[in-house]
């Protein structure tokens, strides 16, 4: 296949054996350009073959870019160095559903919309009250917020845009309330209701915190900490779980079981699970001296170890986001007089042996989010288990804002993806007494 005019070709020339196509070039406003193969198998009877969409969009989106070589990530074309230093995680929220920042007034009104939504039905209690103690508390999160549609779905016309974004402010405002009752529930202590007078980070701390015989003060340092984990966490393009929820969402289900779909692909340690994956990584490594020893058998092709918290199927540079998570994770121990935690001197240590290792180096392997967040969160409070919850607290608008994209698009259709296959031909039924 040939670009027939280099990078501002209109169109690319697929030719298979003596027969040729002209195959449409769409430009994006920044990023690479796309090869439109709609047409494809109408035209060719032939399907391209991709597995992992390494080379594939999937859809148009306005939201938010990555550009993995120079390590850059924008949020509606916002630089996410400078939303995460000035602005707070609603301020993030409103520019991914609305695409612009809000004024002050915007800003007032959507911060009491999403306010007004924080509590969840009590009846949801009782769900919590069926699972085990032990139950990891991402499994507990999946199902209820999966529940959540049984709440709203007669109420939940996908195809009123008005109806659309109150589904996306009830799904911004109670996942805190679930992610802080899977927590509370976990650890055996009471349900705490939201308080809305504090803002979105403060209030989580405290729902999950708190306890009823005595004062909760929220330190604002560790509540600024944690929003911030959550601006950096908020979207991220097409990943693994954004794109189950778009899925899931194209065939026109429910938004919040769409939404629990993405959780469940988020749980995985090559995704989500990385963070509590990279902490127990670090505890496994135990010591400084022990490094080399782990560096060797990530580098090792038989051995399935991986330095958990390095690489990224699109960064190729420093995680723009691992930078301020790095610079978090040191206020935050800060905050705490934690001056020695011997897991960030590991990590550390990791980190810059790595960056110097040829394997890394010619991998273009970089610490990512994960690396740092693991070590900040456990400071702050959180069990590991909590870790991958935290998460898909902070990227719920990014999946909601996408399907909410999704749904908006004229040129949407269900996803179906077709195959290459490699089993049997058709072949006539044996019955069992005749089966050798
Ligand atoms: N440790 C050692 N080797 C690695 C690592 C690693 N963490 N990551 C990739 N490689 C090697 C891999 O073995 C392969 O080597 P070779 O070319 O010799 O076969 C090469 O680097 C390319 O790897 P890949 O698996 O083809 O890359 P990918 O784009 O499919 O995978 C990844 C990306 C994130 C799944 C992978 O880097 C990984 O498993 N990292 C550890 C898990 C992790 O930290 N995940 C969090 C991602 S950031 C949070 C999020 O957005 O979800």
């Amino acid at each position: 296949m040939d670009a027939s005019n280099g990078t501002s070709a209109k169109s690319a020339t697929l030719t298979i054996g003596d027969e040729s196509w002209e195959l449409p070039i769409l430009n994006g406003t920044i990023g690479p350009d796309v090869i439109d193969i709609g047409k494809l198998y109408a035209q060719t009877g032939k399907f391209t073959y991709d597995p992992g969409f390494t080379s594939t969009a999937a859809c148009e989106s306005q939201i938010t870019y990555i550009d993995g070589d120079e390590g850059i990530l924008l949020y509606r074309g916002y630089p996410i160095e400078q939303l995460a230093e000035t602005g707070d995680f609603l301020e993030t929220c409103y520019l991914l559903l609305y695409g612009e920042l809000p004024t002050a007034a915007q800003k007032a009104d959507f911060d009491y919309r999403v306010t007004r939504h924080t509590m969840v039905h009590e009846q949801m209690s009782r769900f919590f009250h069926g699972f085990r103690r032990d139950a990891h508390p991402m499994s507990v999160l999946v199902a209820s917020v999966g529940a959540l549609s049984a709440f709203y779905h007669d109420s939940t016309d996908i195809s009123d845009p008005q109806q659309r974004m109150i589904a996306s402010i009830r799904m911004i405002a109670k996942i805190p309330t679930l992610a802080a009752m899977a927590y509370k529930y976990s650890i055996g202590q009471p349900f705490v209701y939201p308080k809305n007078d504090l803002d979105y980070a403060s209030n989580f701390l405290r729902m999950c915190f708190s306890v009823p015989c005595e004062e909760y003060k929220v330190n604002p340092i560790l509540s600024r900490a944690i929003d911030r984990i959550f601006i950096l966490h908020a979207d991220h393009e097409q990943n693994a779980s954004t794109s189950t929820v778009r899925l899931a969402g194209s065939s026109g289900a429910n938004p919040f079981a769409c939404i629990a779909a993405g959780i469940a692909c988020l749980w995985g340690p090559a995704h989500g699970g990385a963070n509590e994956a990279a902490l127990k990584m670090l505890g496994e490594i135990g010591s400084v001296d022990r490094i080399p020893e782990f560096i060797k058998r990530a580098k090792d092709k038989n051995d399935p170890f991986r330095l958990m918290g390095f690489g990224h199927r699109v960064y190729k540079n420093y995680d723009p986001r691992a930078k301020i998570m790095q610079r978090t994770c040191h206020e935050v121990l800060g905050e705490l007089g934690i001056q020695d935690d011997p897991l960030l001197d590991i990590a550390v240590e990791l980190e810059r042996i790595a960056l110097q290792d040829e394997y890394f180096v010619e991998r273009k392997l970089y610490p990512n989010i994960d690396f740092y967040s693991g070590i900040t969160l456990r400071a702050l409070g959180f069990p590991t288990s909590m870790f991958t919850v935290l998460f898909a607290l902070a990227r719920t608008v990014g999946w909601i804002g996408q399907w909410k994209e999704m749904i908006e698009d004229p040129g949407q259709r269900i996803g179906r993806p077709r195959q290459l296959y490699t089993g049997d031909v058709a072949r006539d039924y044996v019955p069992i007494a005749r089966r050798k």
